[in-house]
């Protein structure tokens, strides 16, 4: 069954009747400028085919319940309720199911915004692997926020819906994350990367050019499930305020690749590094604009490799698996690959010559088995349209 089917035939089983329509939003990859989102700083992300699609129609009453092929069963709670419900405290485990929190998030933060409507029944179902770097959580978000939009005549433009999913994963899951991920999923474009400033939200369309060039992207999933509401992600922002504040910066945004020599006498080694990842990282994230329009594809291959090192070496947020997926992958003839995604698991991409997907495959496969790594799931991907309205 389509996954769209999925989600309408959940629906008719939770309700009995048919949902008012169907709302769909996207994964997305990101090709340069990670940890960067949270630090004011640039992305490159593309939306990917993957989707998750939310069936809902309005109740007569004032409860909202949600269904999800996730769980085996459904929550419902007041609307009222929800301002019982979230925010979850720092560091605390949501008080209803995570995956409930997503669009119970997103319903608690529209409300937030002064947004008024009835209950609601949703139902949702996705082909976005989960707890693989590729924003299934975003995806939830984008295609609620989208059908609450229209159900509840709230009128928020894309941006402003980005926010909304922003704030519910970070308050209502209770992941400190940035806000790419949302952007991504409701801003992508067929075969457009989209050029983010994470400072003021402007957001520019980058003709990434793969099918016309002969290339192609791959996704290689680790397998390794990662997290962002705890450990690791939490420590890195922290890192990153630190630095900016000791550095009398806003942000890291404001710290240039010239003002490293000094970043260097000032910090303590490994607030240094994770300053200098986020630093040159942005940089990286301008030069493969650049590039990209200047002179394709094709060309941007050392960036993305001088970006993996940057989180493998100076951030630390790459696994074993990560970095054998991209060694093997460039051994293997990619043009360029780094993890992509907050780290600590989850996928890689490389940048491969269309007519080389099979080569690179069997290589990081032979690659993984040969460390006794769990098997990848290895599959192409294209820039793709973020949320809408699909039926
Ligand atoms: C996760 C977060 C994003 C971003 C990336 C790292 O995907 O959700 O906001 O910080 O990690 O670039």
């Amino acid at each position: 069954m389509t996954t769209p089917a999925t989600a309408s035939s959940l629906f008719a089983s939770l309700t009995g009747h048919d949902p008012e329509g169907l709302w769909s939003a996207p994964g997305r990859v990101n090709l340069i400028g990670e940890h960067t989102d949270y630090n004011d700083g640039f992305v490159l992300p593309f939306a990917i085919p993957q989707r998750t699609v939310a069936a809902v129609g309005r109740r007569d009453d004032d409860r909202i319940r949600v269904v999800s092929t996730f769980a085996d069963e459904p929550v419902e709670v007041a609307l009222d309720g929800l301002d019982d419900l979230f925010p979850t405290p720092a560091g605390e485990e949501p008080r209803v199911p995570e995956w409930a929190a997503y669009p119970l998030g997103v319903a608690w933060a529209l409300r937030g915004t002064g947004v008024v409507g009835s209950g609601l029944d949703i139902a949702i179902a996705s082909d976005v692997p989960v707890g693989a770097g590729l924003s299934s959580s975003a995806a939830i978000e984008g295609a609620t926020a989208s059908a609450l939009n229209d159900l509840w005549a709230a009128g928020l433009d894309r941006t402003a819906l980005a926010r909304i999913g922003r704030k519910a994963e970070n308050d209502a899951v209770g992941a400190p994350t940035g806000i790419m991920d949302q952007m991504a999923s409701m801003l992508g474009e067929p075969d457009a990367a989209i050029f983010l400033d994470c400072r003021s939200l402007d957001a520019v369309p980058v003709p990434v050019g793969i099918l016309e060039a002969g290339l192609a992207v791959l996704v290689i999933d680790t397998r390794v499930a990662h997290a962002h509401s705890t450990g690791g992600y939490r420590e890195r922002r922290a890192s990153c305020e630190l630095g900016a504040r000791m550095l009398g910066a806003e942000s890291l945004r404001d710290v240039s690749v010239d003002d490293l020599d000094r970043a260097r006498d000032l910090l303590d080694d490994v607030t240094f590094r994770r300053v200098r990842h986020v630093v040159t990282e942005n940089q990286r994230v301008l030069d493969t604009v650049r590039t990209l329009r200047e002179q394709g594809a094709r060309a941007i291959g050392d960036l993305l490799v001088a970006s993996h090192a940057s989180m493998r070496d100076d951030f630390e947020i790459s696994v074993p698996e990560l970095d054998t997926a991209v060694d093997a992958a460039i051994g293997a003839g990619a043009i360029g690959a780094r993890m992509t995604g907050g780290g600590f698991g989850g996928a890689a991409i490389a940048l491969i010559e269309r007519d080389e997907e099979g080569a690179v495959t069997e290589a990081v496969r032979a690659a993984f088995a040969s460390s006794g790594f769990t098997p990848p799931v290895v599959f192409t991907v294209i820039p793709s349209a973020g949320a809408h309205r699909d039926s």
